[in-house]
Formats: C-alpha cells, sequence, structure tokens
C-alpha cells in the first residue's frame, strides 16, 4: 500500500490534541497541600529544585496547618485554581493535592467524610480549569511504635479516603503514604533522624529529607505515569536506587 502525504494528512489531524500536546509540552507543576508539601518542612520545594527537568517549572502552594477546608477558605486554592488558567497555553498543568495531616487534627472541623468531599471537589474543579490533578496519599509522620519498632500508620484512614476518591473520580494518583511508610519502616527510626525538621520533627522534613521524600514522590510518578512524566523528570540514579533498595540515602 502507498501513501501519499496527502493522504495521511487527515489521519494525523485526527489525533487528539491532549495526545499531540503530551509530546511537546513542558509541564507546570502546581502543589497543593500541608506543611509537608510547603517551602521550609515539606518536600514540594526540593520536588521543583531536583526532579523537575529543564524547560517544566512549577509553584509551591503548600500551606502550613492547611487542611483541605482551610486550604480553600484561606484562598490558596483560588490562586491554584487561576494558575492553571495562566500557564495552561503554554504547559500540561498538573496539580498535586496532599493533605490529611491536619484534617485528621480533632480541631479541623473537617470529618473523613468532609475531606473525602473537598479532595473530589478539588479534583473536579482542576479538571474543569483545565489542569490535570493528582491525588497524593499523605507523606508518612515518622514516629516508631516502641514495641514493634514499626511506623505508627496514623493516617491510613486518609491514605484509604484518597484512593477511594481517586477511584471513583477516575483520577491519577500516587501512594505516597504507603511507598513512605515502607521507606522509613526499612531504614529505621535511627536512619530517619537526618530527613526530620530539627531532629526531633517527625512530620516535618529537612531540606535533605526534602530532596529525598520528593524523590520517592517522582520515583512514584515516573514509575506509574512513564508516558507522561519520564521526559519531563531530571534524574538521579543514585538516589533512586537507594531509596528502591530501603538503604539509607
Ligand atoms: C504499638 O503496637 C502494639 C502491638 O501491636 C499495639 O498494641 C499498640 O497499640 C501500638 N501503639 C501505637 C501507638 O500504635
Ligand atoms: C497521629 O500522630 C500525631 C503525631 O504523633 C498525633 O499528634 C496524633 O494524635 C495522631 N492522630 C491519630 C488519629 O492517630
Ligand atoms: C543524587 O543522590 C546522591 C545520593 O543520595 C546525592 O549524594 C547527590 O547529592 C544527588 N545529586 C543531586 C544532583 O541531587
Amino acid at each position: 500500500m502507498r501513501f501519499t502525504l496527502l493522504s495521511l494528512l487527515p489521519v494525523a489531524l485526527a489525533v487528539p490534541a491532549t495526545v499531540l500536546d503530551r509530546a511537546v509540552k513542558p509541564v507546570y507543576w502546581l502543589l497543593a497541600g500541608d506543611s509537608t508539601t510547603a517551602p521550609a518542612g515539606g518536600w514540594g520545594d526540593a520536588f521543583l529544585s531536583t526532579t523537575v527537568a529543564k524547560g517544566s517549572s512549577g509553584h509551591n502552594y503548600g500551606h502550613s496547618g492547611a487542611s483541605t477546608k482551610s486550604f480553600r477558605a484561606g484562598g490558596d486554592w483560588k490562586k491554584v485554581i487561576g494558575d492553571i488558567g495562566t500557564h495552561k497555553k503554554d504547559y500540561r498543568v498538573y496539580v498535586t493535592i496532599q493533605f490529611g495531616h491536619n484534617d485528621q487534627k480533632p480541631t479541623s472541623g473537617v470529618s473523613l467524610a468532609d475531606y473525602k468531599t473537598n479532595l473530589g471537589n478539588f479534583v473536579n474543579e482542576v479538571t474543569a480549569a483545565g489542569g490535570i490533578p493528582i491525588l497524593v496519599t499523605p507523606l508518612t509522620r515518622r514516629t516508631f511504635n516502641k514495641s514493634t519498632k514499626k511506623v505508627v500508620e496514623n493516617l491510613s484512614n486518609e491514605r484509604t479516603t484518597t484512593i477511594a476518591v481517586a477511584d471513583e473520580k477516575k483520577a491519577r494518583f500516587i501512594d505516597l503514604n504507603r511507598a513512605s511508610t515502607d521507606y522509613v519502616n526499612a531504614i529505621g527510626e535511627k536512619a530517619i533522624t537526618p530527613y526530620n525538621l530539627g531532629g526531633t520533627d517527625r512530620t516535618h522534613v529537612s531540606p535533605w529529607g526534602g530532596v529525598v521524600f520528593s524523590r520517592l514522590v517522582s520515583d512514584l510518578l515516573v514509575a506509574k505515569y512513564p508516558g507522561e512524566f519520564e521526559e519531563v523528570t531530571q534524574k538521579n540514579a543514585t538516589l533512586s536506587a537507594l531509596i528502591k533498595a530501603g538503604k539509607p540515602a
């Protein structure tokens, strides 16, 4: 069978714009979350500075103390949605959504059902604005159970709920809670000290902890969605290998 350029043209034009976009456009990352994503204590800044390849970019909207409720009430969410509009022409805009550490507090005014509803609304609104939401199960705290010597899994309800929202909305998600719990258990309580903020804060991360956990986030994204993220990721094979092997980095 012979093809002329003209006979191929309609086929090329029939490829959906989003598929073509994926091959050509860099990514703009909008990071929505609490202090475990935020600058000074979270993984977000290191994600942008050490895992994002040249040409791609982003903004860390992580906010210390934020729950799914206060992130909207305080105006951060509006900025995220506004930024999708600003950047979607030149970039594929992805929004990571990671909450739970403050929602889980009895004083947050957010029940587990509210948490689910709020996450679902975030997903809907990102999609409606022309961005692509990625739900992220909450980074584990690094408190160990003295008798079992294992991490206390006190965000397991938030993890399950986040995944349930992703399933219902058919949205992308990565299971950072599981992966970070497994990694922290593998290296043990002593070896995690350099990742703790100030050495003793087992929720927030030091700058180096940010580099390590943001690499974990990046590795999960690339492993699950290679077609979307492989070519926009700045790799660190050494660090990825240590994390994968469950060795201290
Ligand atoms: C620690 O583990 C023991 C044994 O499984 C359990 O009974 C206890 O409730 C755990 N403590 C915490 C704080 O999770
Ligand atoms: C989770 O862990 C934090 C920090 O150790 C603690 O303050 C909080 O009460 C725990 N919450 C639940 C629901 O276990
Ligand atoms: C890559 O990872 C290694 C091992 O953890 C680390 O020493 C190094 O600083 C990292 N390089 C960059 C450019 O982040």
